[in-house]
């Protein structure tokens, strides 16, 4: 059974097969109205959200399928305690594919190890948003025609940023990718991100402190939010919020080919004023979402009746480590949930294989 919980849970081939897919489905919508017929999407979101939810919602009706969930998990039976494993066994019972929204980073990886459907990550806390990042990419396919050669400023809150977490690192995959980063100190990409991703896959990457010095060399300036709810310290979401804004001053200093690109929502990082130039590509960017996960849902169903479910559970993969070391993140589903502790062994240690933060003492 395939899922989709992290961005290199799927080959570059396979990558580009969704995007076709979905070149395919903006083309010749009608060919696609019913290959979904009978089958159903559960959307299960535990953390709020506009525009992902509701994408793979349409997403599902395009398709000619039906759609259950919640979108609070307060109207669901975990507030009376039930795990994320138990969630999607009884989930699974009702749909034949679920997308998983929630704010401890690493559930959707528990919910694939325990469903017997395929399993969508719609954004686990500050970790990772594989689906946001086939939208990127498709968008990018489709102002730039390419997904390689080319120079991305990603600005903003890079440290809790799930989507810029996971947008590097489907880049890193390409030939001649340069990463700009543009963030205040205390919102830095992680160093795992920059050490085991850009470093290992030789893209290039450097540090600046201002829009303006990066602009003129920039083919895409991916913008973000700082993410005020996963800030412990008020006083600082308050001192960072407004770091890095682009207005229509500085986006004269850009190429005129450069696109913006944003996950949205978006406050004050981008001036409403810039939205009527036409390389603010951040409203396409949320049509081509939906277009995106009608081809991932279409192509997680095929792919999960060549290959359904089968054996025990949980079902864990060769390439994990099991012990007893816990995970020091409070914000990783370990913490919470009773499940095995697991990781991943790299070249400096090990990493937890729910969040992916370095596992400290071995
Ligand atoms: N880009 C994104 O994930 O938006 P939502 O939080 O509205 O789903």
């Amino acid at each position: 059974m395939r899922h989709l919980i992290d961005t290199t849970d799927i080959s570059v081939a396979e990558v580009d097969r969704i995007i076709n897919t979905a070149l395919d489905i903006i083309e010749n919508r009608e060919k696609y109205s019913s290959v979904c017929k009978g089958k159903k999407l559960a959307t299960l979101f535990y953390e709020p959200s506009t525009r992902t939810r509701l994408s793979f919602t349409s997403a599902m009706m395009e398709l000619g399928g039906n759609v259950l969930g919640f979108s609070d998990a307060a109207s669901s039976s975990v507030t009376k305690g039930e795990t994320v494993a138990d969630t999607v066994r009884v989930i699974g019972c009702f749909a034949d594919i679920i997308a998983m929204r929630h704010s401890k980073e690493g559930a959707p990886l528990v919910a694939s190890h325990y469903a017997d459907v395929p399993i969508i990550n719609a954004g686990d806390g500050s970790h990772a948003h594989p689906t946001q990042t086939l939208t990127d990419l498709l968008t990018i396919r489709r102002e730039k025609g390419r997904l390689d050669n080319l120079t991305i400023g990603f600005c903003g809150d890079l440290k809790f940023g799930r989507t810029v977490h996971s947008l590097i690192k489907a880049m890193s995959r390409y030939e001649n990718i340069n990463v700009v980063l543009i963030a205040p100190e205390e919102l830095r990409l992680p160093s795992y991100i920059r050490r085991e991703v850009c470093d290992k896959n030789n893209v290039p990457t450097r540090e600046v402190s201002t829009m303006e010095e990066v602009l003129p060399e920039l083919d895409i300036l991916y913008m973000t939010r700082v993410q005020k709810e996963r800030f412990l310290d008020e006083e600082e979401f308050e001192r960072l919020k407004d770091s890095f804004i682009l207005n229509p001053e500085r986006m004269q200093l850009a190429k005129k080919d450069m696109i913006v690109l944003h996950p949205l929502p978006r406050v004050n990082e981008i001036t409403r004023a810039v939205d009527n130039d036409p390389r603010a590509a951040y409203f396409r960017q949320v049509e081509n979402g939906k277009f995106v996960r009608m081809a991932l849902i279409y192509t997680l169903l095929q792919w999960a009746q060549e290959s359904p479910a089968e054996g025990l559970t949980p079902r864990l993969g060769d390439e994990l480590v099991r012990n007893d070391w816990r995970c020091s993140n409070r914000q990783c589903v370990s913490a919470t949930e009773d499940v095995d502790h697991l990781f991943h062994q790299t070249e400096d240690g090990y990493r937890c294989a729910y969040c992916e933060a370095r596992v400290k003492n071995n």
